[in-house]
Parts: structure tokens; C-alpha cells; sequence
């Protein structure tokens, strides 16, 4: 990981004042790992997959972004296969990074699309964000670390004209690592850095409908 994840407690969302500057209103961002045991088993299902599919590039795409599962924004890969494994992984992940912040666990929530992506020397992914999903995410399959990280936008680059917002940190770079997992608001930018490797990069990513009024009974079975 090119930095190094500290453990303090996860689930403390309070704002840590302390004198001087302080960051409020922080973006939520969850990362987690499968350990080596579980990458393991999550892995022999994603090479099943990827053995009976063909990455392209997309129509209409710049020649130098990367490859892509077929039909990767209509459909869910992860479903089409059976990729137990993974989506036990992800839902833990899921339910850890949203329980704490609804502050209960009587929620739904649907893979809406998952697609992977392939990642050749040269190629990247240029900065976009996934529309109406709640929540968007990566799982990186095969990586060496040094193949293209994700950046993320600054959320508040729409206010670079104000001064002190521009002398801020424009882009967060994010780990890569193999087995490693990052959810996050699906309206958040975010792109990846160019392959420079002969390493091909290949990573899974998703998006996320969390349920609400007027769709999940928690609120009531009221639809209007
Ligand atoms: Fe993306």
C-alpha cells in the first residue's frame, strides 16, 4: 500500500476537533482487504470469469482508456457468473460502511451494474463519476501496485476559485493492492493514473442502489 492504513476506531464518526485547522464535513470513503486466505478463493471465481469473456475498448472512448467486461453499465457480471465468494465479501463491506453511518442495519440495497476492467501498458481511466449510484466501488483483481492508482477529486474543486480552496490538495491518491476493496459516494470524480507497466491491471467495479422512501418498506409501504 504506498501509505500506510492506521486502526483507529472505524466507527467513531464524530468530527475530531483539536486546536488549530480542522477538516469538516468529511467524505466517507471505505477500504478493506481480503486477506490472502480469501483473495485466494475470490480469485479462482474471478478467473473462471474472466477465462469466458473478452475485454474491449468502448465505442466512442478515447483510444487510450482501458478495456471493459461486454455490456459493462446494463448489467451485473457479478450475478451473471454466481461470484459467491465476492458478493459475501461485499456485502460485509457494505454493511460496514453504511451501518454506522444510518445508524442501523434495516436497510436494502441492490448491485445495480459490475463490470470489470482491464487495464493495458498506456492506458487509464479518465476522471468521471458513476451517476445515480449511491454507492460506487473497485476491487482490485490483479495488480502489481504500481500499475495506476485511483485518484479521487477534491469534493470541493467546484469552489476553486475561492483561494484557500485552490491552495488545497487537488486529488487524494488512493492504495492499490491485490484483494483490496473501496466503496464511496457514486458522484464522487475519481480516475486512475496511466500504466506505465507491462502489467495488465485488472480490477472489478460496481454500483450500489441503497434503499429508501417509497422503495424500502423500512420507510414505511407507502409508494407514491
Ligand atoms: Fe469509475
Amino acid at each position: 500500500m504506498s501509505r500506510e492504513i492506521t486502526h483507529t476506531d472505524p466507527h467513531n464518526l464524530d468530527t475530531p476537533w483539536r486546536p488549530g485547522i480542522n477538516a469538516v464535513f468529511p467524505l466517507p470513503i471505505f477500504i478493506n482487504q481480503a486477506d490472502p486466505e480469501r483473495f485466494k478463493v475470490i480469485d479462482d471465481e474471478f478467473q473462471s470469469v474472466i477465462s469466458k469473456i473478452e475485454f474491449a475498448q468502448r465505442d466512442g472512448w478515447n483510444a487510450d482508456t482501458h478495456m471493459l467486461s461486454p455490456d459493462p453499465f446494463s448489467k451485473s457480471l457479478i450475478h451473471e457468473y454466481d461470484c459467491k465468494d465476492f458478493m459475501s465479501f461485499l456485502d460485509e463491506s457494505v454493511k460496514a460502511y453504511v451501518t454506522p453511518i444510518l445508524r442501523h442495519d434495516q436497510y436494502g440495497y441492490s448491485v445495480t451494474e459490475s463490470w470489470m476492467t482491464k487495464t493495458i501498458k498506456g492506458k487509464y481511466a479518465q476522471e468521471h463519476s458513476h451517476g445515480t449510484a449511491d454507492i460506487s466501488g473497485v476491487y482490485y483483481i490483479h495488480t502489481t501496485g504500481k500499475d495506476g492508482n485511483l485518484l479521487f477529486d477534491n469534493i470541493h474543486s467546484n469552489a476553486c476559485s475561492n483561494v484557500i480552496v485552490a491552495a488545497l490538495k487537488a486529488k487524494e491518491i488512493m492504495p492499490l493492492e491485490n484483494g483490496l476493496i473501496m466503496l464511496w459516494p457514486g458522484h464522487l470524480k475519481h480516475g486512475t493514473f496511466v500504466n506505465k507497466t507491462d502489467n495488465e491491471r485488472i480490477s472489478l467495479s460496481f454500483n450500489i442502489c441503497l434503499g429508501r422512501r417509497g422503495f424500502d418498506e423500512l420507510y414505511g409501504k407507502t409508494r407514491f
